[in-house]
């Protein structure tokens, strides 16, 4: 997976990604990163990218061609690989595990962040990205959702996470929170571990731990339990009737 981000701030996402289980999958190849500084296309003499905003208004905004000029050597560089194009922006569409998982099938995924106001239209009409939003609230640049989604695409790419199931045991995969977790030792202020997780039985286990997930995503997430809850009872008639089926043949 080949990330490429157009920003103003390449330092901010070089030293986010450069950390932890990102930084390793960095170092290995397994992920790559190019953070490119949107102020090297500009043609203004002082390096100028933004400019105040027709019709008036607070603030500034990022003018189209250092934005498009950027984009432009971006595409030649990266060629004929398969490549989506994604805007931060919180006009766009919400981000979510399942987003996370689809992107993570690209070659080439560019994260255009804007800053200040945000960018002139007409870069984005030129460039047509698909706009993403992390929440609905206004942060003062797309970087930190840009980072934030490629941390949460990272984890489903082979290799980055230890374990490779990991991404896909953990909450929401499966549209459920996670059950609680526990490690040693057994007893810590007079607190103990579930007897069952000492147990070595590992179907009561799984048995626990899936009650566990449907208990706190009920109490705490009815909108993600309902979800569960429809597509487990479809699951369920789909089962019962290829049974019925395979008993009449
Ligand atoms: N840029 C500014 N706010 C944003 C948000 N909520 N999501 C994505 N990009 C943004």
């Amino acid at each position: 997976m080949n990330f490429h981000v157009m920003t103003l701030f390449p330092e901010m996402i070089t030293a986010w990604m450069g950390g932890s289980i990102t930084g390793r999958a960095l170092k290995k190849g397994i992920l790559t990163l190019n953070a490119v500084d949107i102020r090297d296309y500009t043609l203004d003499k002082n390096r100028r990218v933004d400019d105040y905003i027709y019709g008036g208004g607070s603030g500034m905004l990022m003018a189209a061609e250092p934005v498009v000029r950027c984009y432009d050597d971006l595409k030649k560089k990266i060629g004929s690989g398969s490549c989506r194009v994604l805007y931060m922006t919180p006009r766009g569409r919400q981000f979510d595990g399942s987003m996370a998982r689809a992107l993570s099938h690209n070659e080439n995924i560019i994260f255009l962040c804007g800053h200040y106001e945000g960018i002139d239209e007409r870069a984005i009409e030129y460039i047509r990205p698909v706009e993403v939003s992390i929440g609905d609230f206004i942060l003062t640049g797309g970087e930190i959702a840009a980072v934030m989604m490629m941390d949460a695409i990272s984890r489903f790419v082979p290799g980055v996470l230890g374990s490779p199931d990991s991404a896909f045991t953990e909450s929401f995969s499966d549209g459920l929170l996670e059950y609680p977790q526990y490690t040693r030792p057994e007893e810590f202020r007079g607190m103990r571990v579930p007897p069952v997780l000492l147990s070595g039985d590992h179907k009561k286990i799984d048995e626990w731990r899936m009650a566990e997930a449907v208990a706190v995503t009920r109490e705490r997430r009815p909108d993600l339990y309902k979800v569960w809850l429809e597509k487990e009872q479809r699951k369920k008639k789909k089962s019962h009737k290829k049974r019925k089926k395979r008993n009449e043949i």
